[in-house]
């Protein structure tokens, strides 16, 4: 079970200001790309939690710290949260933020992506994108001068995991050695989850449904951080014994994007992977219930479950804006011009 140790404890113990992750991490992602949790080491994204907490409670402190700072999103997916979150953070910050809709046509498609590289980089300072294929992403990255963050791929969800982790920590105060579950699709978002709560020190539980498993290839990357970090990845088959003690149980879409030709097919596979309050009442007695959203009612999750007490979604999606202030501050040096931060 989690510490009660709240982040005002902890965050009071070290001021932001001079906390060694914060300084180490500010130093060593300035200009990074963020393409997969991979690229971040266990200190980086405590320290992303870390300062996504203080962005969160004393967002005044960073209002002019990416002044002028130019962000394109170009998105081959639709979004909800994801865009609206960068959109305000990054205005919140003193930039500003161009959508450019590729949902009809996808990137590489028009001319390649090396092409769109050497153009946006001469006038943006980071590129955000929401992909099909995760090849994609690292693509541009490997061919832009400017940072690039995945906003979801196929494969991984980077900065849904760290939000989710941040929801967490402000819970249960610590993730340390806290039972986390994910029951359903082992898809982009729980591929990000997985590896995001073995860097945290969470024990990791992912219920599948036979071939619904996690890519072998995060599977073991999850597996190394967690033996580094005195933590476990485990993959079951059966959500009703995923979900005994854990302290929060998390699901996704059974059909995510581009996968909406195996809607019927999926349907009956995943039936018994629904979190209902049968399910919830397996966790433990105060375990919080967590969703990526948009969520299909009644399909991966119940209403009662999602409308009712245990249930931390909305809180998830407002701290999506709030991680991403905190990693778009690192990857853009931002905190050279906040007050007090000493560089
Ligand atoms: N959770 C999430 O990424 O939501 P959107 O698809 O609405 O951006
Ligand atoms: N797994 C879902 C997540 C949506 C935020 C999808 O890729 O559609």
């Amino acid at each position: 079970m989690a510490s009660k140790t709240t982040v005002e404890q902890r965050e009071s113990a070290v001021p932001v200001q001079n906390d060694p992750d914060i300084l180490n991490a500010a130093a060593r992602l300035a200009g990074e790309d963020l393409c997969s949790i991979a690229d971040l080491s266990s200190a980086e994204v405590r320290a992303i939690l870390k300062l996504g907490h203080h962005v969160k409670r004393d967002p005044r402190a960073y209002r002019n710290a990416l002044d002028a700072k130019q962000m394109v999103l170009m998105f081959e997916k639709a979004s909800l949260r994801t865009r609206l979150s960068f959109e305000a953070g990054f205005s919140t910050l003193g930039g500003n933020a161009i959508f450019v809709d590729h949902t009809s046509s996808p990137l590489g498609e028009r001319e390649s992506i090396a092409d769109v590289a050497r153009n946006v980089e001469r006038w943006v300072d980071i590129i955000v994108l929401r992909t099909y294929a995760h090849d994609t992403i690292t693509e541009m990255a490997a061919r832009a001068r400017v940072p690039v963050v995945n906003a979801l791929s196929d494969f991984e969800h980077p900065c849904q995991a760290l939000a989710d982790f941040m929801t967490l920590e402000e819970h249960f105060g610590s993730v340390t050695g806290l039972n986390f579950t994910y029951v359903g699709d082992g898809n982009n978002v729980c591929h990000s989850l997985m590896m995001t709560g073995a860097q945290l020190g969470a024990n990791v539980t992912v219920a599948t449904p036979r071939g619904y498993s996690p890519d072998i290839e995060i599977v073991t990357k999850a597996r190394e951080i967690a033996e580094a970090n005195g933590c476990e990845v485990k993959l079951l088959q059966d959500p009703q014994v995923a979900v005994e003690n854990a302290d929060a149980v998390y699901t996704d879409v059974c059909v995510s994007m581009g996968m909406e030709h195996e809607s019927t097919k999926r349907a009956p596979i995943f039936r018994p992977f629904q979190v209902n309050e049968a399910l919830m009442g397996k966790a433990r007695e105060n375990a919080v219930f967590m969703h990526c959203l948009p969520a299909r009612r009644n399909a991966e999750v119940t209403d009662a479950v999602l409308d009712g007490p245990q249930s931390i979604v909305f809180d998830q999606a407002e701290n999506r804006m709030h991680a991403q202030k905190a990693l778009l501050l690192l990857l853009l040096g931002g905190l050279s011009n906040v007050k007090n931060f000493s560089f």
